[in-house]
């Protein structure tokens, strides 16, 4: 039975985008607002590079692609909500991995790991069955083209590279991580090249995007940009004057 009140239409929004655009913290802003359900996929592809690494799948001689794929069923990639931050944290295997997974060692793999047919096509089925009840934001690469193709509003976001290596370097510094600007900078020279050049589902703007170039931009002017887009869409909702 249904409350007489106000129904407000759900949507699905898709963000994609080369790394350290500032995907994720706009997602997550963008996803509080409408209460709605913010999906890190990029987060799904470096727990399966942390279960490669810690299964020793990869090597100082490479990536054996073919014990991954035949172990991929041993990683059980979730996320849990934590109460106190206020956060949904990436579990493998019922462990909360959110800070290996942002280590320097995963960024370093994840581009091959997630270059693997048989990766994506398990973590791509997971992500469509995360959307299938709309009121979702996701981001990553693939989001408006492969993901959710049918996403009411899709953003394609860029910013330089100067921006993006600047955002990455005090994102990581803030957390402990001990890197330098060279290393971030050749991290994500190779990962655009690998993310975009890959056979399978790689990084391309959707003809339907929308481009939020960012490099000049306030949080909150991206936030308005967003918003406002969705708001359009979403309309002020159908009012229901009697129970159903
Ligand atoms: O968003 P991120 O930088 O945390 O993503 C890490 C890597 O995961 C990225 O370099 C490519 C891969 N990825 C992908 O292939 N498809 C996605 N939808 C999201 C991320």
């Amino acid at each position: 039975m249904t409350k007489p009140g106000i129904v407000k239409k759900k949507i699905n929004i898709a963000i994609d985008g080369y790394s350290s655009c500032g995907k994720s913290t706009l997602a997550k802003a963008v996803a509080k607002e409408f209460n709605y359900i913010y999906i890190d996929t990029g987060a799904m592809y470096r727990a399966m590079t942390l279960h490669a690494l810690k299964r020793g799948y990869i090597t100082p001689e490479g990536l054996n692609e073919e014990a991954l794929i035949k172990d991929l069923d041993n990683a059980y990639i979730t996320f849990q909500y934590n109460p106190v931050t206020y956060l949904s944290e990436t579990c493998l295997n019922g462990e909360v991995v959110e800070k290996e997974i942002r280590q320097m060692d995963v960024s370093k793999h994840v581009s091959p790991v997630s270059a693997i047919k048989e990766v994506r096509l398990k973590l791509v089925k997971l992500q469509k069955r995360l959307s299938e009840n709309k009121g979702v934001v996701m981001d990553g690469r693939d989001i408006g083209t492969v993901v959710m193709p049918d996403a009411d509003l899709k953003i394609f976001m860029v910013a330089t590279p100067e921006v993006r290596i600047q955002r990455r370097y005090d994102e990581l510094i803030s957390k402990g991580v001990a890197v330098s600007k060279d290393e971030i900078k050749q991290n994500i020279t190779e990962r655009d090249h690998i993310d975009s050049n890959r056979v399978n589902d790689p990084l391309r703007q959707s003809p339907d995007a929308l481009v939020l170039d960012n490099s000049d931009l306030s949080l909150d002017e991206q936030f308005e940009f967003i918003i406002k887009k969705a708001q359009e869409l979403i309309g002020n909702g159908e009012e229901i004057s009697q129970l159903q």
